[in-house]
């Protein structure tokens, strides 16, 4: 089996300025250095994005687009394409929750989404996960399928390896951070949905695509649990919200990372 890289990812969302965002990445870099096979990667809000590329050190970090559209160009007013963010973000959230739940994402704009990022080069972090009353139904495995074969209709056994799951349940997003409901995936929650998407990835990929696609895992992580779920079989990172927008925190995340990978070795 090959090793799969660690991807520790800080969606921001939409927080920082300008001004906020240079000022955090310069503070970020002196703390930072770089690990093999380990990838930090920074998704600020899309405006900042081109100066922040101009900024930063491609050998500390990379940056990721939280949204874009599928079409290549065209009369799509306030639209931003995939193919605009070439040389500038690597990476594209697609299907995060916030727009699925916020702004009526489909899973069939997902499909459209991620076949975009491929066509483009960018490599899309298909966000998928069930809501609190799927999960209590029973369906968080028939919802899960649906997102993975919706998100990747238009992806071949050949483009797979290019795309990242990222496993958020909806329920447990900013959850930890003082939010009023306090629900928390536990690492044994976590490690029964991890086996649940490889396997579905296995039935719509076969084995071995299933044992080598990076699978991440999102919400409220922060750096007292970061480590307990990248003990998690199966999981090859975190995508983080509310604690990656403190330098100290998102840092000590990083830094909670590298042991463990020094640990696992
Ligand atoms: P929190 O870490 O704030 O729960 O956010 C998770 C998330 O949505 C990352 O994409």
């Amino acid at each position: 089996m090959e090793e799969r890289k660690t991807y520790i990812v800080a969606n921001w969302k939409m927080n920082f300025t300008m001004d906020e965002s240079s000022i955090f990445l310069h503070k970020l870099a002196q703390k930072i250095t770089p690990a093999k096979n380990l990838e930090i990667i920074l998704a600020p809000s899309i405006f900042t994005l081109q100066s922040l590329s101009l900024q930063v050190d491609y050998k500390q970090f990379r940056l990721a687009a939280q949204n874009f559209y599928h079409k290549d160009f065209g009369a799509y007013t306030g639209e931003v394409a995939v193919a605009q963010l070439k040389g500038i973000a690597e990476y594209g959230l697609v299907g995060h929750s916030e727009r699925r739940h916020i702004f009526g994402e489909t899973i069939e704009d997902t499909g459209h989404k991620v076949a975009a990022a491929i066509r483009s080069k960018v490599v899309p972090i298909l966000c998928i996960g069930e809501t609190m009353s799927e999960r209590a139904d029973g369906e968080e495995s028939d919802v899960i399928y649906d997102q993975l074969i919706g998100g990747l209709s238009g992806i071949t056994s050949h483009h797979i390896k290019d795309v990242i799951i990222a496993y958020e349940p909806v329920w447990a997003i900013s959850t930890g951070g003082g939010g009023t409901v306090s629900a928390i995936c536990s690492p044994d929650d976590l490690a029964s949905t991890i086996k649940i998407i490889r396997s579905h990835i296995k039935h719509l990929y076969g084995a071995k695509v299933s044992q080598n696609i990076r699978v991440l895992f999102g919400g409220s992580v922060n750096v007292e649990n970061i480590m307990s779920y990248l003990q998690v079989d199966g999981v090859d990172g975190a995508l983080v919200g509310g604690a990656s927008l403190n330098v100290e925190s998102f840092s000590n995340i990083i830094k909670k990372t590298k042991e463990i990978r020094q640990a696992k070795r």
